[in-house]
């Protein structure tokens, strides 16, 4: 499939989930009515969200870095039943018709990690992750149709755990290797840089030895399963511990990007930094705030390759939506009230305007 194509399907699927999402913030600011039931509208949002915007630019970054990705008819197929996903989730939440088109969704996630296998072998860095975390990310589903009906907390824990290692393990280190892919020190390159004819004195080879232990899978792997064990069904303090040692590992890997996308990346490790004030795992709210800056900031800037204006706008609206989320949660009512909504709302629809640009150029 050509990069165009990659971009457009994320385009509208941007445009698709950011109107839900906008919508379902009017509707908490008691602004609009919603015409559907309100956890169907949001399973709509964030499966139009992480199926048909973080995916197909997950592959566009793989293809940039030589993975393999879908061809022309199985991204047809996906974006298809992303499409089908997304409007039977709105109209009828968890049920056949939702389901089948996720397990077509699923079904391409665990061929696209089949044919990326080999990165396991070929790279050191997180990237190499990838292809384990979609299988065990999906090894997820099951347990969580099992326990819906029976613990829905535990459920709603696994879900979490689930999205939180697709995001870790596989969508942060497309973005990272996306970012490294434009930069001129790539610090994700899997040749060896000890080698003594590049490497000429004391300094660089400590340096790069540093390089190679932080972006190295095998610190990057543990940190983000425990961190997304912690946002998931088992919240502890070295789960907290590990959020934070993950978020500094990845502004680390990030340290050589321009410096939109770096500072973007730094104030992820800080907000990880901040988790630390909830060891028994943070409120959902807050929870919201964090996934959503992490998504819509850091993620989509370096995946979307955004540079000028569109950048700052979509950065920008990102930071400022995770602001006022958090300054909603830590000050309740005191400052923002309601407005916390419509702002957070009127921002998604800024993010959505500067996605679609930044995707089309
Ligand atoms: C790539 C784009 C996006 C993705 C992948 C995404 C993903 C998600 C996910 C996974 C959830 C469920 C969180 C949970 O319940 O634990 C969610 C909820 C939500 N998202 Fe998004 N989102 C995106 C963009 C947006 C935008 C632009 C807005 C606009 C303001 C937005 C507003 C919301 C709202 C209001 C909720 C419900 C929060 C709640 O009920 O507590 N999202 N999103």
């Amino acid at each position: 499939m050509s990069p165009r194509r990659f971009a457009l399907g994320a385009s509208v699927a941007a445009v698709v989930a950011a109107s839900l999402g906008a919508w379902l913030r009017f509707y908490y600011a008691g602004l609009v009515s919603l015409p559907l039931d309100a956890p169907d509208w949001r399973h709509a949002h964030s499966h139009a969200g992480v199926y048909a915007v973080l995916f197909p630019l997950t592959w566009l970054a793989w293809r940039r870095v030589g993975l393999p990705v879908p061809g022309p008819r199985t991204t047809a197929l996906y974006l298809v039943a992303c499409g089908v996903a997304t409007v039977t989730f709105a109209l009828g939440g968890y049920a056949l018709p939702s389901i089948v088109a996720s397990t077509v969704v699923g079904a391409i996630w665990l061929f696209t990690a089949w044919s990326a296998r080999g990165v396991v072998r070929a790279r050191r860095d997180a990237l190499r992750l990838a292809p384990i975390a979609i299988v065990l990310g999906t090894a997820f589903i099951p347990a969580i149709a099992v326990s819906t009906r029976r613990d829905p907390a535990l459920a709603n824990g696994l879900v979490h755990a689930f999205l939180s290692i697709l995001f870790f393990l596989v969508v942060v280190p497309a973005a990272l290797a996306r970012l490294a892919s434009r930069t001129p020190a790539d610090t994700t390159d899997t040749t060896d840089s000890t080698d003594a004819n590049t490497t000429d004195s004391t300094h660089e080879r400590a340096s790069s030895r540093v390089d190679h232990a932080l972006s190295d899978a095998r610190v990057f792997g543990p940190l983000g399963l425990v961190a997304a064990l912690h946002l998931g069904p088992l919240p502890n303090l070295a789960g907290a511990i590990a959020l934070a040692l993950y978020g500094f590992v990845v502004a680390y890997a990030a340290r050589r990007a321009p410096r939109w996308p770096r500072a973007l990346w730094l104030a992820f490790a800080l907000g990880g930094l901040a988790m630390l004030a909830f060891p028994s795992g943070p409120p959902h709210a807050l929870a919201v705030a964090g996934l959503h800056f992490l998504l819509l900031g850091p993620v989509f800037v370096s995946l979307a390759d955004a540079r000028g204006l569109p950048s700052l706008v979509a950065g920008g609206s990102a930071l400022a939506m995770g602001a006022v989320l958090v300054v909603d949660v830590v000050l309740p009512t005191a400052i923002l009230g309601v407005h916390a909504h419509t702002l957070a709302g009127a921002l998604g629809i800024g993010w959505a305007i500067a996605a679609v640009v930044s995707l089309r150029s």
